[in-house]
């Protein structure tokens, strides 16, 4: 990382205004939480109908963020929709960027961004994986670029994966993994850039396999997701993979989990190479979620999936998204 030194304006404590780049799924999510937790926020998105879209995902966010409390002061009305991008960071202490996952959109406006905020604010991106040493290659001042690695939606799932780039200053990764703490985030700070960090890239290899199974034909959607569900998915909401499997292990523990099955990870279960997306197995995967929503639209589920995360939460401890 880079020697230079990015001074915060403020400290993480002191941040009131936020400002949140691309206002979709995942910026949008961005938008509620910080509402939720009282910030004043500014959003842009070039979308036409974006601030409609916006303002309806916030709206649909907000039962579920009422239920596990709002900060004081906290509401919907203190979002502003800009314009312009310069005039939403122009005042901001902090900067979400969620724009499309495209390497040559995302340089392009973490420069532009870079160069429309005030010195010194912290720049997060939400990229699902780009290391942030290939999207700061052209800002002049990389320095304060970091990702902040969402879940969807940003506004329930704890989870903020931070890390900087190589021309990153250090202070840049421990001011914004301090600011997300302070915004009710429960953070994971890496040390060194991995593609997919380290969620998602675990994510990755479920989902290959899961694409795996219905390009075979071994597995239908519904039949995939709740082996999930009603399997291994319950104990991940509070104990990781691997401490299961050191109870797998019995009073052994992993020793003996991985001399009795270590040699199974050479077994044919595992197909490393990506499957071929074509246009079949888009429509099996299209199809089978199809039939696995039966009948619920996207809203509902929206509803269904909030309120399943605020339980499980509620269950284990951990509303408000401490660790
Ligand atoms: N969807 C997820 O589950 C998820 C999870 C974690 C991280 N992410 C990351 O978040 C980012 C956004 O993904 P998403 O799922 O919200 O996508 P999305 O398609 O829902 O939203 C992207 C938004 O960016 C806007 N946009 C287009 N060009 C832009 C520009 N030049 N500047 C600013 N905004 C622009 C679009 O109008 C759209 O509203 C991506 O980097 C993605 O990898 C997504």
């Amino acid at each position: 990382m880079s020697a230079a030194t990015t001074p915060a304006p403020c400290s993480p404590e002191d941040v009131r205004r936020v400002a949140c780049i691309g206002a979709g799924v995942i910026g949008g999510g961005w938008v509620a939480h910080f509402l939720a937790r009282g910030y004043d926020v500014t959003a842009w998105d070039p979308a036409p109908d974006a601030e409609d879209k916006l303002r309806r995902l916030v709206a649909a966010a907000w039962p579920a963020l009422e239920q596990i409390g709002l900060a004081d002061g906290a509401s919907q009305d203190r979002l502003t929709v800009t314009a312009t991008l310069a005039e939403a960071v122009a005042d901001a202490q902090f900067i979400q960027e969620s724009a499309p996952e495209k390497l040559e959109l995302k340089r392009s406006l973490l420069a532009e961004l870079d160069a429309a905020a005030p010195a010194g604010v912290v720049i997060a991106s939400s990229t699902s994986g780009y290391p942030m040493t290939d999207m700061q290659t052209e800002a002049a001042d990389p320095a304060r670029l970091v990702v902040g690695h969402p879940f969807n939606p940003p506004y329930l799932i704890p989870l903020v994966e931070v890390v900087g780039g190589e021309r990153t200053d250090a202070a840049a990764v421990e001011w914004s993994a301090r600011f997300y703490d302070v915004a009710g985030k429960s953070v994971i700070t890496m040390d060194r850039e991995l593609p997919g960090f380290i969620a998602n890239r675990l994510q990755e290899a479920l989902w290959r396999e899961a694409l795996h199974m219905v390009a075979n034909g071994e597995a239908s959607v519904e039949d995939i997701d709740a082996s999930i569900t009603e399997g291994p998915g319950l104990r991940w909401a509070f104990m990781g993979p691997c401490l299961t499997f050191a109870l797998a292990g019995g009073e052994g523990g992993m020793a003996h989990m991985l001399d009795h099955f270590g040699p199974s990870l050479k077994s044919p279960w595992t197909r490393l190479e990506a499957p071929d997306l074509d246009r079949t197995l888009r429509d099996a995967m299209v199809d089978g979620c199809e039939e696995a929503a039966k009948g619920r639209d996207y809203a509902q589920l929206v509803a269904e999936r909030d309120q399943g995360v605020i339980d499980v939460l509620r269950a284990t401890g951990r509303l408000g998204g401490a660790r």
